[in-house]
Protein backbone atom coordinates (compact mmCIF):
# COMPACT_ATOMS: atom_id res chain seq x y z
CA UNK A 1 0.00 0.00 0.00
CA UNK A 2 1.47 3.49 -0.32
CA UNK A 3 2.83 6.05 2.11
CA UNK A 4 3.10 9.48 1.38
CA UNK A 5 2.27 8.36 -2.20
CA UNK A 6 4.76 5.35 -2.53
CA UNK A 7 4.08 1.68 -2.71
CA UNK A 8 5.75 -0.19 0.42
CA UNK A 9 5.32 -3.34 2.16
CA UNK A 10 5.66 -3.53 6.27
CA UNK A 11 9.11 -5.71 5.53
CA UNK A 12 11.24 -6.44 2.69
CA UNK A 13 14.78 -7.75 1.28
CA UNK A 14 16.27 -5.24 -1.28
CA UNK A 15 19.18 -6.98 -2.56
CA UNK A 16 19.77 -10.90 -2.12
CA UNK A 17 23.32 -10.18 -1.56
CA UNK A 18 22.84 -7.22 0.83
CA UNK A 19 22.25 -9.64 3.99
CA UNK A 20 19.91 -6.67 5.66
CA UNK A 21 16.33 -7.28 5.79
CA UNK A 22 14.35 -3.80 5.86
CA UNK A 23 11.18 -3.06 8.05
CA UNK A 24 8.94 0.07 8.74
CA UNK A 25 9.63 1.06 12.51
CA UNK A 26 5.64 1.19 13.84
CA UNK A 27 6.54 3.02 16.56
CA UNK A 28 7.19 6.67 14.78
CA UNK A 29 4.17 6.16 13.14
CA UNK A 30 1.87 8.25 12.52
CA UNK A 31 4.65 10.93 12.85
CA UNK A 32 7.83 9.84 11.04
CA UNK A 33 8.06 7.02 8.37
CA UNK A 34 11.43 5.29 9.54
CA UNK A 35 12.84 2.14 7.86
CA UNK A 36 15.46 0.39 9.73
CA UNK A 37 17.55 -2.78 8.99
CA UNK A 38 17.57 -5.47 10.93
CA UNK A 39 21.09 -8.25 9.97
CA UNK A 40 20.54 -10.86 12.72
CA UNK A 41 17.81 -13.32 14.33
CA UNK A 42 18.44 -11.15 17.78
CA UNK A 43 17.63 -7.96 16.08
CA UNK A 44 14.65 -9.27 14.26
CA UNK A 45 13.27 -10.77 17.83
CA UNK A 46 13.69 -7.63 19.81
CA UNK A 47 12.02 -5.73 16.79
CA UNK A 48 9.01 -8.11 17.13
CA UNK A 49 9.20 -8.16 21.27
CA UNK A 50 9.40 -4.08 21.10
CA UNK A 51 6.84 -3.61 18.23
CA UNK A 52 8.64 -2.07 15.73
CA UNK A 53 6.87 -4.22 14.04
CA UNK A 54 3.59 -5.69 14.96
CA UNK A 55 0.50 -7.16 14.13
CA UNK A 56 -0.03 -11.39 13.38
CA UNK A 57 0.68 -11.70 9.40
CA UNK A 58 3.50 -9.54 9.64
CA UNK A 59 5.03 -11.59 12.99
CA UNK A 60 4.82 -14.63 10.78
CA UNK A 61 7.15 -12.83 8.00
CA UNK A 62 9.15 -11.56 10.12
CA UNK A 63 9.83 -14.58 11.91
CA UNK A 64 10.44 -15.90 8.54
CA UNK A 65 12.84 -13.49 7.71
CA UNK A 66 14.52 -13.79 10.95
CA UNK A 67 15.20 -17.62 10.21
CA UNK A 68 16.83 -16.65 6.96
CA UNK A 69 19.09 -14.22 8.77
CA UNK A 70 19.86 -16.96 11.33
CA UNK A 71 20.78 -19.35 8.47
CA UNK A 72 23.15 -17.03 6.84
CA UNK A 73 24.73 -16.00 10.23
CA UNK A 74 25.22 -19.63 11.25
CA UNK A 75 28.55 -21.78 11.82
CA UNK A 76 29.31 -23.99 8.53
CA UNK A 77 31.57 -25.62 9.90
CA UNK A 78 29.38 -28.50 10.98
CA UNK A 79 26.23 -29.55 9.46
CA UNK A 80 25.13 -30.52 13.70
CA UNK A 81 26.41 -27.25 14.38
CA UNK A 82 24.16 -25.40 11.42
CA UNK A 83 20.98 -27.08 12.24
CA UNK A 84 21.81 -26.48 16.18
CA UNK A 85 22.12 -22.38 15.19
CA UNK A 86 18.78 -22.97 13.15
CA UNK A 87 16.79 -24.84 16.12
CA UNK A 88 17.83 -22.01 18.67
CA UNK A 89 17.18 -19.30 16.57
CA UNK A 90 13.15 -20.69 15.95
CA UNK A 91 13.03 -20.52 19.94
CA UNK A 92 14.53 -16.84 20.36
CA UNK A 93 11.77 -15.94 18.00
CA UNK A 94 9.04 -18.11 19.55
CA UNK A 95 9.86 -16.65 22.87
CA UNK A 96 9.08 -12.99 21.73
CA UNK A 97 5.43 -13.32 21.41
CA UNK A 98 2.78 -15.96 22.28
CA UNK A 99 -0.55 -15.19 21.26
CA UNK A 100 -0.04 -14.35 17.44
CA UNK A 101 0.09 -18.46 15.92
CA UNK A 102 1.73 -17.06 12.67
CA UNK A 103 5.12 -16.51 14.54
CA UNK A 104 5.00 -20.38 15.05
CA UNK A 105 3.81 -21.12 11.80
CA UNK A 106 6.38 -19.37 10.04
CA UNK A 107 9.32 -21.23 12.21
CA UNK A 108 7.98 -24.23 11.53
CA UNK A 109 7.97 -24.12 7.91
CA UNK A 110 11.22 -22.36 7.82
CA UNK A 111 12.52 -25.77 9.72
CA UNK A 112 10.79 -28.07 7.13
CA UNK A 113 12.61 -25.92 4.46
CA UNK A 114 15.67 -25.77 5.90
CA UNK A 115 15.95 -29.68 7.12
CA UNK A 116 14.86 -30.94 3.53
CA UNK A 117 17.18 -28.78 1.55
CA UNK A 118 20.23 -30.78 0.32
CA UNK A 119 23.11 -31.46 2.69
CA UNK A 120 25.16 -28.21 1.02
CA UNK A 121 24.45 -25.29 3.58
CA UNK A 122 24.59 -22.86 1.40
CA UNK A 123 21.81 -24.87 -0.36
CA UNK A 124 19.62 -24.56 2.99
CA UNK A 125 20.20 -20.48 2.89
CA UNK A 126 19.17 -20.53 0.16
CA UNK A 127 16.10 -22.72 0.79
CA UNK A 128 15.51 -20.14 4.03
CA UNK A 129 15.69 -16.87 1.69
CA UNK A 130 13.29 -18.95 -0.51
CA UNK A 131 10.77 -19.51 2.37
CA UNK A 132 11.22 -16.31 3.73
CA UNK A 133 9.95 -14.40 0.45
CA UNK A 134 7.11 -17.28 0.29
CA UNK A 135 5.94 -15.95 3.17
CA UNK A 136 5.59 -12.70 2.72
CA UNK A 137 3.97 -13.12 -0.87
CA UNK A 138 1.43 -15.24 0.17
CA UNK A 139 0.55 -13.06 2.74
CA UNK A 140 -0.02 -10.68 0.80
CA UNK A 141 -1.78 -12.34 -2.01
CA UNK A 142 -3.99 -14.11 0.88
CA UNK A 143 -4.41 -10.25 2.35
CA UNK A 144 -5.43 -8.85 -1.53
CA UNK A 145 -7.79 -12.07 -1.94
CA UNK A 146 -9.50 -11.71 1.80
CA UNK A 147 -10.28 -7.94 0.30
CA UNK A 148 -12.36 -9.73 -3.46
CA UNK A 149 -14.47 -11.63 -0.74
CA UNK A 150 -14.95 -9.25 2.00
CA UNK A 151 -15.97 -6.50 -0.92
CA UNK A 152 -19.29 -8.78 -1.77
CA UNK A 153 -20.24 -8.18 2.13
CA UNK A 154 -19.69 -4.33 1.40
CA UNK A 155 -21.62 -4.30 -1.94
CA UNK A 156 -24.36 -5.84 -0.57
CA UNK A 157 -24.86 -3.34 2.26
CA UNK A 158 -24.13 -0.54 0.31
CA UNK A 159 -27.46 -2.06 -1.83
CA UNK A 160 -29.23 -2.31 0.70
CA UNK A 161 -28.53 1.23 1.67
CA UNK A 162 -29.26 2.46 -1.67
CA UNK A 163 -25.28 3.86 -2.18
CA UNK A 164 -25.16 5.60 1.23
CA UNK A 165 -22.31 5.25 3.41
CA UNK A 166 -21.63 2.08 4.55
CA UNK A 167 -20.23 2.48 8.34
CA UNK A 168 -17.21 -0.26 9.27
CA UNK A 169 -16.37 -0.21 12.77
CA UNK A 170 -12.81 -1.57 13.29
CA UNK A 171 -10.52 -2.31 16.25
CA UNK A 172 -7.19 -2.34 16.87
CA UNK A 173 -4.89 -2.52 13.07
CA UNK A 174 -5.43 -5.17 11.23
CA UNK A 175 -4.26 -3.09 7.96
CA UNK A 176 -1.78 -3.22 5.81
CA UNK A 177 0.87 -2.15 9.10
CA UNK A 178 -0.24 -5.81 10.63
CA UNK A 179 0.40 -7.87 7.60
CA UNK A 180 3.09 -7.67 4.49
CA UNK A 181 0.58 -5.87 2.02
CA UNK A 182 -3.36 -4.89 1.95
CA UNK A 183 -4.52 -5.90 5.60
CA UNK A 184 -7.11 -8.45 6.67
CA UNK A 185 -9.78 -5.88 8.44
CA UNK A 186 -8.73 -3.36 6.18
CA UNK A 187 -8.70 -5.13 2.72
CA UNK A 188 -12.48 -5.31 1.89
CA UNK A 189 -12.49 -1.54 2.70
CA UNK A 190 -9.71 -0.68 0.42
CA UNK A 191 -11.17 -3.06 -2.10
CA UNK A 192 -14.61 -1.10 -1.75
CA UNK A 193 -13.39 2.19 -1.70
CA UNK A 194 -11.39 1.61 -4.68
CA UNK A 195 -14.21 0.44 -6.23
CA UNK A 196 -16.19 3.77 -5.61
CA UNK A 197 -17.82 2.27 -2.78
CA UNK A 198 -18.81 4.76 -0.55
CA UNK A 199 -17.45 3.39 3.20
CA UNK A 200 -16.68 5.30 6.49
CA UNK A 201 -14.66 4.07 9.09
CA UNK A 202 -14.75 4.04 12.96
CA UNK A 203 -11.67 3.43 13.84
CA UNK A 204 -11.44 2.56 17.83
CA UNK A 205 -8.39 3.94 19.14
CA UNK A 206 -7.61 0.93 20.82
CA UNK A 207 -5.34 1.69 24.58
CA UNK A 208 -3.49 0.84 25.88
CA UNK A 209 -0.70 1.58 22.58
CA UNK A 210 -3.33 3.48 20.45
CA UNK A 211 -3.07 0.99 17.31
CA UNK A 212 -6.77 2.53 16.27
CA UNK A 213 -5.72 5.66 16.69
CA UNK A 214 -2.19 5.92 15.69
CA UNK A 215 -1.83 2.94 12.77
CA UNK A 216 -5.36 2.45 11.26
CA UNK A 217 -6.21 5.99 10.89
CA UNK A 218 -3.08 7.06 9.61
CA UNK A 219 -3.24 4.03 6.96
CA UNK A 220 -6.62 5.14 5.84
CA UNK A 221 -5.64 8.48 5.58
CA UNK A 222 -2.92 7.49 3.36
CA UNK A 223 -5.28 5.68 1.25
CA UNK A 224 -8.15 8.43 1.18
CA UNK A 225 -10.49 6.46 3.31
CA UNK A 226 -13.10 8.44 5.03
CA UNK A 227 -12.56 7.67 9.02
CA UNK A 228 -13.97 8.70 12.37
CA UNK A 229 -11.08 7.56 15.31
CA UNK A 230 -13.50 6.76 18.41
CA UNK A 231 -11.80 6.36 22.06
CA UNK A 232 -12.35 2.83 23.00
CA UNK A 233 -15.86 2.42 24.66
CA UNK A 234 -18.24 4.17 22.07
CA UNK A 235 -18.63 1.65 20.05
CA UNK A 236 -22.28 0.09 21.43
CA UNK A 237 -23.28 3.92 21.49
CA UNK A 238 -23.00 4.03 17.78
CA UNK A 239 -24.62 0.38 17.32
CA UNK A 240 -27.75 1.42 19.20
CA UNK A 241 -27.90 4.80 17.43
CA UNK A 242 -27.88 3.00 14.02
CA UNK A 243 -24.55 4.53 13.43
CA UNK A 244 -22.82 1.16 12.50
CA UNK A 245 -23.54 -1.38 9.77
CA UNK A 246 -21.23 -4.15 10.31
CA UNK A 247 -17.83 -4.69 12.10
CA UNK A 248 -14.81 -6.00 10.61
CA UNK A 249 -11.78 -7.30 13.21
CA UNK A 250 -8.41 -8.81 12.20
CA UNK A 251 -6.74 -12.17 14.78
CA UNK A 252 -4.17 -13.13 16.03
CA UNK A 253 -4.78 -16.67 16.36
CA UNK A 254 -8.51 -18.73 15.21
CA UNK A 255 -9.54 -21.92 16.82
CA UNK A 256 -10.84 -24.60 14.60
CA UNK A 257 -13.77 -24.27 15.93
CA UNK A 258 -13.68 -20.51 15.21
CA UNK A 259 -13.07 -18.98 18.67
CA UNK A 260 -11.36 -15.70 17.42
CA UNK A 261 -8.40 -14.05 19.73
CA UNK A 262 -7.35 -10.75 18.85
CA UNK A 263 -6.52 -7.84 20.81
CA UNK A 264 -8.31 -7.11 23.73
CA UNK A 265 -11.30 -4.89 23.66
CA UNK A 266 -12.52 -6.61 20.77
CA UNK A 267 -15.02 -9.26 23.03
CA UNK A 268 -17.28 -6.19 23.93
CA UNK A 269 -17.53 -4.79 20.71
CA UNK A 270 -18.58 -8.51 19.55
CA UNK A 271 -21.28 -8.22 22.52
CA UNK A 272 -22.42 -4.92 21.20
CA UNK A 273 -22.74 -6.20 17.78
CA UNK A 274 -24.46 -9.58 18.72
CA UNK A 275 -27.17 -7.27 21.18
CA UNK A 276 -27.72 -5.05 18.36
CA UNK A 277 -27.87 -7.18 15.76
CA UNK A 278 -25.10 -5.93 13.74
CA UNK A 279 -22.86 -8.23 11.39
CA UNK A 280 -19.24 -8.84 13.34
CA UNK A 281 -16.92 -10.39 10.47
CA UNK A 282 -13.66 -11.65 11.57
CA UNK A 283 -10.89 -11.27 8.49
CA UNK A 284 -7.64 -13.47 8.42
CA UNK A 285 -5.53 -15.58 6.20
CA UNK A 286 -4.86 -19.26 6.99
CA UNK A 287 -1.88 -19.20 8.73
CA UNK A 288 -4.03 -17.40 11.95
CA UNK A 289 -5.81 -20.80 12.29
CA UNK A 290 -4.88 -22.78 14.91
CA UNK A 291 -5.92 -26.26 14.04
CA UNK A 292 -5.05 -27.65 17.67
CA UNK A 293 -6.90 -25.63 19.15
CA UNK A 294 -10.99 -26.28 19.78
CA UNK A 295 -11.45 -23.84 23.35
CA UNK A 296 -9.76 -20.72 22.56
CA UNK A 297 -11.13 -19.10 25.97
CA UNK A 298 -9.16 -22.34 27.69
CA UNK A 299 -6.18 -22.55 25.41
CA UNK A 300 -5.27 -19.32 23.67
CA UNK A 301 -2.35 -17.73 25.38
CA UNK A 302 -2.82 -14.28 26.20
CA UNK A 303 0.24 -12.15 26.32
CA UNK A 304 0.55 -9.57 29.06
CA UNK A 305 3.03 -6.93 28.43
CA UNK A 306 4.03 -4.06 31.00
CA UNK A 307 2.71 -2.10 33.15
CA UNK A 308 4.12 1.00 31.73
CA UNK A 309 2.05 0.55 28.47
CA UNK A 310 -1.17 1.67 30.05
CA UNK A 311 0.39 3.54 32.59
CA UNK A 312 2.06 5.98 30.37
CA UNK A 313 0.78 7.69 26.85
CA UNK A 314 3.48 8.32 24.11
CA UNK A 315 2.54 11.27 21.39
CA UNK A 316 4.21 13.76 19.69
CA UNK A 317 4.79 17.45 20.80
CA UNK A 318 7.51 20.36 19.85
CA UNK A 319 8.68 17.79 16.72
CA UNK A 320 9.29 14.49 19.19
CA UNK A 321 7.41 11.58 20.25
CA UNK A 322 6.98 12.36 24.09
CA UNK A 323 5.90 10.02 27.28
CA UNK A 324 3.80 11.34 29.60
CA UNK A 325 2.35 9.59 33.04
CA UNK A 326 -1.44 8.86 32.86
CA UNK A 327 -2.09 7.48 36.23
CA UNK A 328 -0.92 8.14 39.91
CA UNK A 329 2.71 7.33 39.73
CA UNK A 330 1.75 4.47 42.77
CA UNK A 331 -1.01 2.29 41.29
CA UNK A 332 -0.27 -0.74 39.57
CA UNK A 333 -1.61 -0.97 36.40
CA UNK A 334 -2.53 -4.79 34.47
CA UNK A 335 -1.90 -5.38 30.71
CA UNK A 336 -3.73 -7.93 28.64
CA UNK A 337 -2.85 -7.52 25.18
CA UNK A 338 -5.32 -9.79 23.88
CA UNK A 339 -9.16 -11.36 24.63
CA UNK A 340 -11.02 -14.41 22.82
CA UNK A 341 -14.07 -13.65 21.19
CA UNK A 342 -16.52 -17.06 21.32
CA UNK A 343 -17.41 -18.06 17.85
CA UNK A 344 -21.05 -17.60 18.61
CA UNK A 345 -20.49 -13.75 18.28
CA UNK A 346 -18.82 -14.04 15.17
CA UNK A 347 -21.15 -14.09 12.10
CA UNK A 348 -18.54 -15.18 9.58
CA UNK A 349 -14.55 -15.33 8.98
CA UNK A 350 -13.64 -13.90 5.93
CA UNK A 351 -10.54 -16.02 4.52
CA UNK A 352 -8.41 -16.25 0.89
CA UNK A 353 -10.22 -19.13 0.21
CA UNK A 354 -13.94 -17.45 0.83
CA UNK A 355 -16.20 -16.59 3.46
CA UNK A 356 -17.48 -19.21 5.88
CA UNK A 357 -19.33 -19.88 9.07
CA UNK A 358 -17.51 -19.64 12.17
CA UNK A 359 -17.61 -23.20 13.31
CA UNK A 360 -15.32 -26.72 12.92
CA UNK A 361 -17.89 -27.27 10.25
CA UNK A 362 -17.54 -24.38 8.49
CA UNK A 363 -14.31 -23.71 8.43
CA UNK A 364 -13.01 -27.66 7.70
CA UNK A 365 -15.45 -27.24 4.51
CA UNK A 366 -13.47 -24.65 3.37
CA UNK A 367 -9.81 -26.19 4.42
CA UNK A 368 -10.77 -29.90 3.75
CA UNK A 369 -7.23 -30.96 4.10
CA UNK A 370 -7.23 -29.98 7.97
CA UNK A 371 -9.98 -32.54 8.88
O1 LIG B 1 -0.27 -6.32 19.73
P1 LIG B 1 -0.35 -6.17 18.25
O2 LIG B 1 -0.40 -4.77 17.75
O3 LIG B 1 0.62 -7.04 17.51
O4 LIG B 1 -1.80 -6.74 18.02
C1 LIG B 1 -2.13 -7.59 17.07
C2 LIG B 1 -3.05 -6.89 16.21
O5 LIG B 1 -2.58 -6.21 15.35
C3 LIG B 1 -4.48 -6.99 16.40
O6 LIG B 1 -4.95 -7.80 17.38
C4 LIG B 1 -5.09 -7.20 15.06
O7 LIG B 1 -6.42 -6.89 15.07
C5 LIG B 1 -4.92 -8.61 14.59
S1 LIG B 1 -4.76 -8.68 12.92
C6 LIG B 1 -3.09 -8.87 12.72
Amino acid sequence: MKANGQHYRTIWINDRDSHVVQIIDQRYLPYQLVIEDVSSVEQMARAIQEMRLRGAGLIGAAAGYGMYLAALNAPRHSAEAFMRAILAAGETLKATRPTAVNLGWAVRRQIAAIRSAEDDLEAKAQAAYDTAQAIADEDAEFCRRIGEHGLAIIEEISRLKNGAPVNILTHCNAGWLAFVDYGTATAPIYAAHDRGLKVHVWVDETRPRNQGARLTAWELGQHGVPHTVIADNVGGHLMQHGLVDMVITGADRVTYTGDVANKIGTYLKALAAHDNHIPFYTALPSSTFDWEMRDGIKEIPVEQRGAAEVKYIDGWLDGEIKTILLTPEGSPAANYGFDVTPARLVTGLITERGICPASAEGILALYPEKR
